[in-house]
């Protein structure tokens, strides 16, 4: 039945795709030229470069441009998505393998208009975000990209199965889901604010994670109320009172993107890396701003589920493995410890509808990034080869049922499927 439900999804996809690629060939031409940046670039060099740093860490280029280990920018690390493994391109001043023979205004193509090598970028880059960046913040950029150091790489462009690797596709995709228009700040609001719905939408493309995803990878209507990637969960981030920012004061959001850890949590996957890469590297203004832009966002719609009863067998069950397992760390209230054991009371994490999140950190455990704020870190040990699958779900049905949270019971099912999906270890039956 589901294999039926994903067949019939592709094949709907790929004849939406034709046709709007038809149509989208004809007005998104890859050959079209875009206006001129027009940038100040009388200050001096040295000045334009050490911008361009910044909006490097902005915009995030290091942490799917590098393979971990390897040279800077040089390409290759493999992002998964739901059509296959798309890899980023070598973007060093290398002039065969790299970009070192680019000029701005083909930087610009590839960057904030979705237009490379090869020709449609797949949107995995995110330059459906980058479109908002302003000619100043791309030319700085760009001055920047210059002075990283050259590395010959040749990266394999794409290894996406037929009809995925069609490029020319991607301009009916574009037609879909591209706004190709700059950010323009919205009149009546601060200037804080204006600066944090640029640095959002905009090179910080928090979208990318943070809103959800239709079956053709287009952004849902619900801008920024959580999506799901790689097998983790990116949370709301509207004034949701349960499963968004509502708990979160200004502090707490500078906080945990400064430091990577707050009062309410530490940020793993595809968020440390965001942390170690971007957002440690933003002034305290920028991070204030985006804040600011965040906590003014209408909240998402209320979920009212009932807590689940305690006297449910689940729960004594989950309550029992909590005392044995847990306790230690996250106290018996689920409190936790200040900047170092998240809490799991009042949790938008662990009140979560999609469990994703909960499943990663307890069957694989996780570590706290490490930032020039934050340089302990602290680790969450793995419970894959300690608890048995129904074990796990009862004790992740507790912590989403008790002091004040309601949250849809984890089956042992959902347990199975984790294991699988985040090649976890089984469970040691002794
Ligand atoms: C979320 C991952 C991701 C981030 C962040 C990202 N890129 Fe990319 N980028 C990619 C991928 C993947 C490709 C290759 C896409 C393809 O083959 O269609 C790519 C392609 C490119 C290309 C085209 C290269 C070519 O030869 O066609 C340029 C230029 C580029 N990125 C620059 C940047 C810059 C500058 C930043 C930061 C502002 C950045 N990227 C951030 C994933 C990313
Ligand atoms: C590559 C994907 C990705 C990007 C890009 C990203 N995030 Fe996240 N974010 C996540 C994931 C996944 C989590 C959950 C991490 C965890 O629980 O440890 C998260 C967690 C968070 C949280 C904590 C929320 C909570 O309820 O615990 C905040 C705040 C946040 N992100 C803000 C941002 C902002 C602001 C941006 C843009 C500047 C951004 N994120 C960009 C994936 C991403
Ligand atoms: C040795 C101390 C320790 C033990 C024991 C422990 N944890 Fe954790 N836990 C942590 C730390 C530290 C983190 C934060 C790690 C991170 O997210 O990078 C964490 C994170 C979590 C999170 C993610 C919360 C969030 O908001 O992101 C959940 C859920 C969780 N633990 C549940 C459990 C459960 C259930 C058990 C028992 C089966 C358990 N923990 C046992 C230390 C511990």
């Amino acid at each position: 039945m589901k294999k039926l439900t994903k067949l019939a999804a592709v094949v709907a996809g790929c004849g939406i795709l034709g046709a709007a690629g038809f149509i989208g060939f004809a007005s998104y031409g890859e050959h079209r030229t875009f206006a001129p940046v027009q940038a100040d670039n009388s200050g001096p060099l040295q000045g334009q470069i050490k911008r361009g740093e910044y909006v490097a860490a902005m915009g995030d280029c290091m942490a799917c441009h590098t393979v971990p280990g390897e040279p800077p920018y040089a390409g290759g690390y493999a992002l998964e998505t739901p059509f296959g493994i798309i890899k980023a391109s070598n973007i060093t001043s290398d002039t065969e393998t790299g970009i070192g023979h680019w000029d701005l205004e083909r930087f610009d193509k590839a960057v904030r208009h979705g237009i490379g090598s090869h020709g449609y970028l797949y949107p995995a880059m995110p330059y459906t975000a980058y479109a908002k960046m302003t000619d100043q913040d791309i030319a700085d950029l760009w001055a920047y990209m210059g002075t990283v150091a050259p590395v010959k790489q040749k990266v394999v462009e794409n290894e996406l199965p037929f009809p995925y690797n069609q490029r020319v596709l991607l301009a009916g995709w574009n037609l879909l889901f591209f706004r190709d228009q700059p950010f323009t700040p919205v009149p009546g609001v601060t200037a804080i604010i204006n600066r944090g719905d640029y640095l959002v939408n905009g090179p910080g493309h928090c979208a990318a994670c943070h809103t959800a995803k239709n079956v053709l990878g287009g952004d849902v209507s619900d801008a920024l109320h959580g999506g799901t990637l790689q097998g983790w969960h990116a949370p709301d981030l509207t004034g949701n009172h349960k499963v968004g920012l509502d708990q979160w004061t200004t502090d707490d959001i500078v906080s945990y993107l400064k430091t990577g850890a707050s009062r309410q949590g530490v940020a793993s996957g595809p968020m440390q890396e965001a942390v170690e890469y971007s957002t440690q590297h933003l002034t305290d203004p920028d991070l204030k701003a985006i804040a600011a832009y965040l906590q003014q966002l209408p909240a998402s719609p209320a979920r009212n589920t009932a807590a689940i009863a305690a006297s449910d067998p689940q729960m004594v069950t989950g309550k029992r493995v909590m005392e044995s397992q847990c306790n230690a760390c996250h106290n018996t209230d689920g409190s936790g410890v200040r900047h170092m054991i998240p809490a799991l009371s009042a949790s938008a994490q662990v009140n979560a509808e999609d469990p994703a999140n909960l499943l990663h950190v307890v069957l694989k455990g996780a570590e706290g990034p490490v930032t020039t704020g934050n340089p302990t870190g602290a680790g969450m040990p793995r419970f894959d080869w300690r608890l048995p699958d129904d074990n796990i779900a009862a004790v992740l049905t507790y912590i989403r049922n008790s002091w004040g949270n309601s949250a849809p019971r984890v089956t042992p099912d959902d347990v199975k499927h984790a294991r699988t999906q985040l090649d976890a270890q089984p469970w040691l039956n002794h």
